[in-house]
């Protein structure tokens, strides 16, 4: 470890002199005063391949400047030539944060940047509609970090990246159907929801559905619960008071005859059912 330690500084020691050798060359005035050469940006090249290359592949912006524009003077003179952000970059609420190298890991390559998994404050010095939805839809998710979810900057994950599915046939791409991430409690759906997806849960109103034998049967769930989740209808709403009000002062609920929505003969069927069953119980017998 010593050997390797010994070797390094070896070789600083050697670049340094190298770099006074070059600027010795580039202008013998300053053989005594390495500090009066002037550096071109073509000459860092020489020594700093890495960040030349950087800036070449990954500069973005910060191609429109040359290396002396954020590094003035140089070692030995220089103590210190590296640049504060904020001697460029101020007047936005995004350039007051703390440790701007913490996600532009490298100022090279600015747009590069690597997110560690618990930021939330800082995505809002840009983006404020995401939490304000977070915060006025409270669920499991308003605790999260943003980060948590989207680790690389603009990805977008899939949900099923950290739930399962309500059922087996379902994909990614169906959560959004009734779901959105920063307020994933209020679901709201269109009309394009086939009947298995709310079946997923109400297994009983499904079955009841598809076994009923009156018109119902061929509606969708969401052409009555329209919308919103929890959303139940009254049976006015589509069909107003089609009887008498004689009949209606005696029989003042829908249900005291229809029964329920999606089994409008269920007292019926019942009936059919007990039926049926007294009867293949007196065939055993
Ligand atoms: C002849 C080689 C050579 C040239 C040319 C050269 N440097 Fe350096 N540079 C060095 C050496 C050696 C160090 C010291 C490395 C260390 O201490 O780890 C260094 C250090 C640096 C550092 C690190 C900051 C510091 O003070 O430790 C920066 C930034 C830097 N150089 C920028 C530049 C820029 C910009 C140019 C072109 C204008 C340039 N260098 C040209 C050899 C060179
Ligand atoms: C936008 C300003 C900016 C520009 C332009 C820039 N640098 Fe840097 N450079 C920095 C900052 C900031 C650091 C300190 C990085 C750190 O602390 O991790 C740095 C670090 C360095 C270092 C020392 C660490 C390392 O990565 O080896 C060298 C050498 C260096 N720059 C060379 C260059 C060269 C050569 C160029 C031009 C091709 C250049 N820089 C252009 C801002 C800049
Ligand atoms: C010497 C001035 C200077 C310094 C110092 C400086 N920048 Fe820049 N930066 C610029 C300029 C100029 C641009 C390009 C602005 C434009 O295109 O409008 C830029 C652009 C950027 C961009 C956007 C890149 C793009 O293409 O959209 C990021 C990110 C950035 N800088 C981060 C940093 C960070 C982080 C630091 C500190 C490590 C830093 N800058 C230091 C001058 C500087
Ligand atoms: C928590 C991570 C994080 C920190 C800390 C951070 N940035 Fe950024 N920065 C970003 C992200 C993400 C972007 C958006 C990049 C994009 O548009 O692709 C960005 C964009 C930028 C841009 C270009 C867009 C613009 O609005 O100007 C500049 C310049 C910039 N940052 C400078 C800074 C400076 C200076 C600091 C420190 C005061 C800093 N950043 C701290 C994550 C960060
Ligand atoms: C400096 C401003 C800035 C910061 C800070 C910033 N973003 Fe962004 N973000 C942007 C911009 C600008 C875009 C649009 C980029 C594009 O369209 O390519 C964007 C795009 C996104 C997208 C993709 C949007 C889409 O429609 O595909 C997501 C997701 C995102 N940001 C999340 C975050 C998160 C999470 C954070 C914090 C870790 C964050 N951003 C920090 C400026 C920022
Ligand atoms: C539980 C995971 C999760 C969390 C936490 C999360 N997001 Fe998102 N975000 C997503 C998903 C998924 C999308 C895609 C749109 C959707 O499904 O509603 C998205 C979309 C975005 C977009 C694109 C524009 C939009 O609104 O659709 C931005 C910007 C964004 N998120 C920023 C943030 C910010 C900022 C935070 C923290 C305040 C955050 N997100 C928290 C998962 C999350
Ligand atoms: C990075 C992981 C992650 C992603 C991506 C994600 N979630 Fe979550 N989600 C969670 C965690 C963690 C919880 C809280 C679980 C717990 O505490 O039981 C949660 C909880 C939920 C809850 C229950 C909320 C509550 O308050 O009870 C719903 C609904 C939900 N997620 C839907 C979604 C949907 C829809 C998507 C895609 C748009 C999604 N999630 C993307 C991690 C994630
Ligand atoms: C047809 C609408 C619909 C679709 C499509 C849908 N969900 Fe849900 N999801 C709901 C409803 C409704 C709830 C229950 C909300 C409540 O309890 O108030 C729920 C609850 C959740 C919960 C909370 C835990 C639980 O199981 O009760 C998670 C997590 C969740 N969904 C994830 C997903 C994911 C992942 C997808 C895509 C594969 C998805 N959802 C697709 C309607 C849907
Ligand atoms: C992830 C499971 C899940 C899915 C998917 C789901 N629900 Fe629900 N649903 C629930 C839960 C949990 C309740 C609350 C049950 C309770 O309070 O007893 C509920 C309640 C309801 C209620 C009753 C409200 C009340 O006041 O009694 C209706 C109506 C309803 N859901 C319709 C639907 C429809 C329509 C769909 C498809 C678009 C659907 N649900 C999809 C879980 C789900
Ligand atoms: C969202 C609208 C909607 C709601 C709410 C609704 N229905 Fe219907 N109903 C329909 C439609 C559409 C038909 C079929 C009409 C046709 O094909 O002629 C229908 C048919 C009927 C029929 C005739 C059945 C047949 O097979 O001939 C009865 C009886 C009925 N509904 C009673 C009710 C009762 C009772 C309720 C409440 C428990 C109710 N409906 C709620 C839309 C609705
Ligand atoms: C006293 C029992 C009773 C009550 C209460 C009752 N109905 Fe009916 N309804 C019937 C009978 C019987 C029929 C005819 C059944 C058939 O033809 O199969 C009928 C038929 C209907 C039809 C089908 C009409 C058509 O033209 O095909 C609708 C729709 C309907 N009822 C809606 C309602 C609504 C809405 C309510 C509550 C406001 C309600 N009913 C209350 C007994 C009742
Ligand atoms: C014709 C309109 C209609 C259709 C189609 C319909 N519902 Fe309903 N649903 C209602 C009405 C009206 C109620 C209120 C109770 C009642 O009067 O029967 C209700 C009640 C409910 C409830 C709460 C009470 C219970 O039975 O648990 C759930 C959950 C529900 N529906 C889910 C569904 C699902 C899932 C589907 C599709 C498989 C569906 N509904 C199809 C009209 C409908």
């Amino acid at each position: 470890m010593k050997v390797v330690k010994g070797f390094k500084l070896l070789g600083v020691l050697g670049l340094a002199l190298g770099v006074s050798l070059i600027l010795g060359a580039t202008n013998p005035a300053s053989a005594e005063s390495p500090a009066n050469v002037t550096l071109t940006s073509s000459d860092c090249v020489k020594c700093h391949a890495g960040p030349s290359a950087d800036i070449a592949k990954d500069g973005a912006g910060h191609k429109k400047i040359t290396c002396q524009d954020c590094h003035t003077g140089h070692r030995p003179e220089s103590k210190n030539n590296i640049p504060l952000c904020s001697q460029c970059h101020s007047g936005k609420k995004h350039y007051e944060l703390k440790g701007c190298l913490g996600c532009h890991k490298n100022p090279h390559a600015p747009l590069n940047i690597i997110l560690a998994r618990n930021i939330t404050d800082a995505c809002l010095t840009c983006h404020t509609q995401q939490m304000a939805q977070l915060r006025e839809f409270k669920s499991k998710h308003t605790n999260l970090y943003c980060s948590t979810c989207h680790d690389v900057h603009g990805k977008i994950p899939a949900c099923t990246q950290c739930h399962k599915t309500h059922y087996a046939e379902q994909s990614a791409a169906d959560c959004k159907k009734c779901h959105k991430a920063h307020q994933p409690k209020n679901v709201v759906y269109g009309k394009d929801i086939p009947n298995k997806d709310c079946g997923a849960c109400h297994k009983k109103a499904l079955e009841l559905l598809s076994a009923s034998t009156v018109k119902h049967k061929s509606l969708a769930c969401v052409y009555c619960h329209q919308n919103k989740h929890k959303v139940v209808p009254k049976c006015q709403d589509c069909h107003g008071v089609p009887h008498s009000a004689l009949m209606m002062a005696k029989f003042t609920k829908c249900a005291d005859c229809h029964t329920i929505a999606h089994d409008l003969n269920h007292w019926s069927t019942t009936k059919k059912e007990e039926v049926k069953h007294t009867r293949r119980t007196k065939k055993k017998r």
